[in-house]
């Protein structure tokens, strides 16, 4: 792997070594040429040097397109002086796939919509090259820092017939009518109405009351229209939920996952973040590392308001008491902050059926997580374990309880003081790595009308 030889090239000095990849960069000459090689371990290049009469392809070799999948052995050779430590000069070059002229990605700077429409020769770019590699390794992280901790990984279903956050925004899912084709489409499952998850919550407070400390990782929906660079429509989302727990416990869970992802990040990715902090978001890993060193703020969101509404003037939406906070709102007052606050105790209103009403009978245990550029991380609450203020919310809100039977079942039968959060694993690459479009940290993203690939 070119990861390794960057490690050990040192140890290397004059040896031979055989390097897989793909061409970047074909810069030949008369006598000689240069090749640019990437097999994606690193998103670094090693250099491969190529000689008339040391190959017997050189013509050939001379002639390799970008974007070629390509077979190096070579010798080692370190070069002290120049721009890379290390080069290889070839003994042989084999092709192992050949690229045409036309291929797109083309050794210069291209446009992130350019890339998106090439969505399968994108990963071969530095950048996503980096960011992709993030996506893992943060993936990883937060499984790590679950099983740690004795929680429970619980697959929570894809399809169902709840509506776990009771807005609506659901896909639905259809049966295509097998045995008499004729009848085409069917709108609903088996017989049955089901849609795609936005949320695996209520499912893992099921869990959580068997298991103590669960999470969930894996695919949410959500049908929004709202086209927007931090929503998508299918999005990954890890939710842990802590029984016998309550708010605070809640938001220290958080903390503590978001600080340990970072940490990581810093141990397995230092290549990558020096990489992002130049050329994407300057500042990133200052940014990163002062988040390690923090407690994260937490303020209510009557406070929140009343920050925003002293400085109103400088929004495009204008900040009203009982309202939702809007993207510009979250950008002042992480600003304002300096770094990640959490937003606890919101109105009812504007909140989900579950959320535990507060003694005030107005707010809720809520908490959002805003961090500086992604604005809404984390959104969590306790959940509401009284049945007969469940129920109440329910009716309020409008959530058909005939779908939600189970649901409740569990505030009768053993249900205690529950809480839990849900994470936007994209919300928390852009985060980290400074990108700031949800499409570009998404393999092949899906958001309104786009599912090609
Ligand atoms: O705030 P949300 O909607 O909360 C829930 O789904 C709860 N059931 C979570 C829980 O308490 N277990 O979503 C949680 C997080 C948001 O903070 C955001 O990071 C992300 O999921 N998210 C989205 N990410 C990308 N695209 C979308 N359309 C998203 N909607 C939410
Ligand atoms: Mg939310």
């Amino acid at each position: 792997d070119i990861k390794k030889l960057y490690e050990i090239y040192d140890s290397l000095a004059d040896k031979e070594v055989i390097v897989k990849g793909w061409l970047k960069n074909n810069r030949a000459q008369k006598e000689f040429g240069f090749i640019d090689l990437n097999d994606g371990t690193s998103f670094k290049s090693i250099q491969v040097v190529y000689e008339e009469g040391k190959l017997d392809n050189f013509k050939d070799v001379s002639k390799y397109n970008v974007g070629s999948a390509i077979t190096v052995i070579g010798q080692v050779v370190l070069t002290p002086k120049m721009k890379q430590a290390f080069e290889i000069k070839a003994r042989e070059v084999i092709l192992e796939g050949e690229s045409s002229e036309d291929y797109p990605i083309q050794p210069k700077r291209h446009s992130r919509e350019f890339l998106r429409e090439n969505a399968h020769f994108r990963p071969r770019t530095n950048l996503f090259n980096a960011v992709f590699r993030v996506r893992s390794v943060v993936s990883f992280a937060i499984h790590k820092f679950f099983q740690e901790r004795n929680f429970v990984y619980l697959h929570a279903p894809i399809i169902t017939a709840s509506d776990a956050e009771g807005a609506g925004e659901m896909f639905q899912v259809t049966t295509l009518g097998k045995e008499k084709p004729e009848e085409g489409y069917k709108n609903d499952f088996f017989g049955k109405k089901a849609n795609l998850s936005v949320s695996g919550q209520l499912q893992a407070e099921a869990y959580a009351l068997a298991f103590k400390n669960v999470y969930t990782f894996g695919p949410t929906f959500r049908a929004e229209k709202s086209n927007t660079s931090r929503h998508a429509s299918e999005f990954w989302m890890i939710e842990p939920e802590i029984a016998f727990s309550d708010l605070n416990d809640d938001m220290q869970l958080a903390e503590d996952m978001v600080k340990y992802i970072i940490k990581d990040l810093f141990d397995l990715c230092p290549d990558e973040l020096q990489f992002f902090n130049q050329f994407v978001e300057k500042g990133l890993i200052d940014k990163l590392k002062n988040v390690l060193n923090s407690t994260f703020k937490r303020i209510t969101h009557k406070e929140a308001t009343d920050i925003l509404l002293e400085n109103n003037d400088q929004f495009t939406f204008k900040a009203e008491v009982g309202q939702d906070l809007a993207t510009e709102h979250e950008k002042f007052l992480t600003k304002y902050f300096n770094g990640p606050v959490f937003v606890i105790d919101w109105p009812k209103d504007i909140k989900a059926f579950y959320m535990r009403l507060n003694d005030d009978g107005q707010t809720v245990a809520a908490m959002d997580l805003l961090v500086p550029g992604a604005g809404e991380l984390i959104g969590g609450s306790q959940r509401e374990e009284r049945l007969e203020y469940l129920e109440k919310r329910m009716e309020e809100m409008n959530v058909h309880d005939e779908d939600l039977w189970w649901y409740k079942e569990l505030r009768k039968y053993g249900g205690n003081k529950h809480a839990g959060y849900g994470l936007g694993l994209e919300r928390m690459i852009m985060y980290v790595t400074g990108v700031d479009n949800i499409r570009d940290v998404i393999p092949f993203p899906r958001t309104p009308k786009n599912c090609d690939f």
